[in-house]
């Protein structure tokens, strides 16, 4: 079988499998991956085990959503690393598979990063002491999303009101984290609280990542939920039945411009005119200081036979060209509040994100648990 498309492990659907999941030798190394493309029908594993599959694996979303790729990325490097090949060509092919998600360059780079402080250590077993390095870091960027995961619930959870009904797109959960999300984890912070009457779910056209992944994950919680077509919202909103929109983003800019899965744009124009809150979770790991503001987000465009074909059947007619970002930017004045695990900017602003950046520990930043208000 070509290397790129990894191998295939079938599961029985609905069975706990991991996201993503370290191999170790003998059976690897390698990184294996719950195969997203095919959920909710089939829970098939990928495995990689090499860099090259891992590549094909993320470009065509069977590993997915920004805090996941960090993690896989890393996890590609301590790969590379493992296997004796050129880790620093390789972290380079990780970053470049996806552009916008800013997780996915951030995790490569921490790992590589890793790696090259242990080879310039000088061991005398300097290779494998630089692999292990590598691998013990991108274990520690899970670990650490996992803790982000669960203090974002806790912080974001201060922003949902009793009885709320909760509009979210996209999918945000454990699929897409070492924990149990961004915005998907403040929902189940809710849900086990009493607090949420109702989640709409957004199908999130053209990959349906909400009508078969959050459905699928929502359905598994026990949370009352309903799928609805991402322009079935505008009615759904002037009905006044959502209290708060919720979702998570692959890059926030230094200006507190959002770039989430397209749609969200348009569902902040919907919540802004009903005025109702719009709320973005993400881990602090998603805040790009180095990106001044949404124009200059880079946009990932995306094949035309996803929005010309359903499924992997045509609906449109042969050869029709399409449009096809995946995703859209949402202004900062646009946004209630950024939830992440070192507390809540509100209101979005490089003023306020800049103090949440500095951290507890410096002259600039918050206490924990603070909202941030400037
Ligand atoms: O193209 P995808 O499925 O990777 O897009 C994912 C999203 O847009 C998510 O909303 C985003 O990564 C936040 S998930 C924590």
């Amino acid at each position: 079988m070509d290397s790129r498309a990894g191998t295939r492990r079938p599961h029985t659907p609905g069975v706990d499998i991991p996201a993503l999941n370290w191999l170790d030798p003998p059976a690897g190394p390698a990184v294996e991956l719950l195969d997203q493309t095919r959920l909710p029908a089939t829970a098939a594993v990928v495995t990689c085990a090499d860099v090259p599959a891992l590549v094909d694996a993320i470009r065509r979303l069977v590993v997915r959503g920004a805090p996941l790729l960090g993690v896989a990325g890393a996890f590609g490097v301590a790969l590379a690393a493992c296997r004796g090949e050129d880790v620093a060509q390789a972290a380079a092919m990780i970053e470049q598979a996806r552009p916008t998600a800013v997780n996915l360059g951030w995790g490569t780079r921490r790992a590589l990063a890793a790696h090259q402080r242990a080879w310039q250590a000088g061991h005398k077993d300097g290779e494998r002491m630089a692999a292990r390095a590598a691998l013990a870091e991108a274990r520690l960027i899970a670990a650490g999303d996992a803790a982000a995961s669960a203090a974002m619930a806790a912080h974001g959870l201060g922003l949902i009101p009793p009885g709320a009904r909760v509009l979210t797109h996209c999918n945000t959960g454990a699929l897409v984290s070492a924990g149990e999300g961004t915005a998907f984890a403040v929902i189940l912070a809710a849900h086990r609280a009493g607090r949420l009457a109702m989640l709409w779910v957004d199908e999130t056209r053209p990959l349906l990542q909400g009508a078969r992944l959050t459905a699928f994950e929502a359905g598994r919680a026990g949370i009352p939920h309903a799928v609805l077509a991402d322009a079935a919202a505008a009615s759904l909103l002037a009905a006044g039945q959502v209290d708060v929109v919720l979702t998570g983003a692959d890059r926030i800019a230094a200006d507190g411009s959002v770039a989430n899965k397209v749609g969200t744009y348009g569902l902040a124009v919907l919540a802004g005119h009903h005025r109702v809150p719009f709320v973005v979770v993400a881990p602090m790991s998603t805040i790009d200081r180095d990106t001044p503001d949404g124009a200059s987000i880079i946009v990932e465009h995306r094949p035309a036979d996803e929005v010309t074909s359903m499924a992997g059947r045509p609906v449109a007619p042969a050869g029709t060209s399409a449009y096809n970002p995946a995703f859209d930017v949402t202004p900062p004045g646009m946004l209630t509040a950024i939830v992440t695990e070192r507390g809540v900017a509100q209101p979005v602003n490089a003023g306020t994100l800049r103090v949440l950046s500095a951290g507890p520990g410096s002259a600039e930043g918050p206490p924990a648990d603070v909202y941030v208000e400037r």
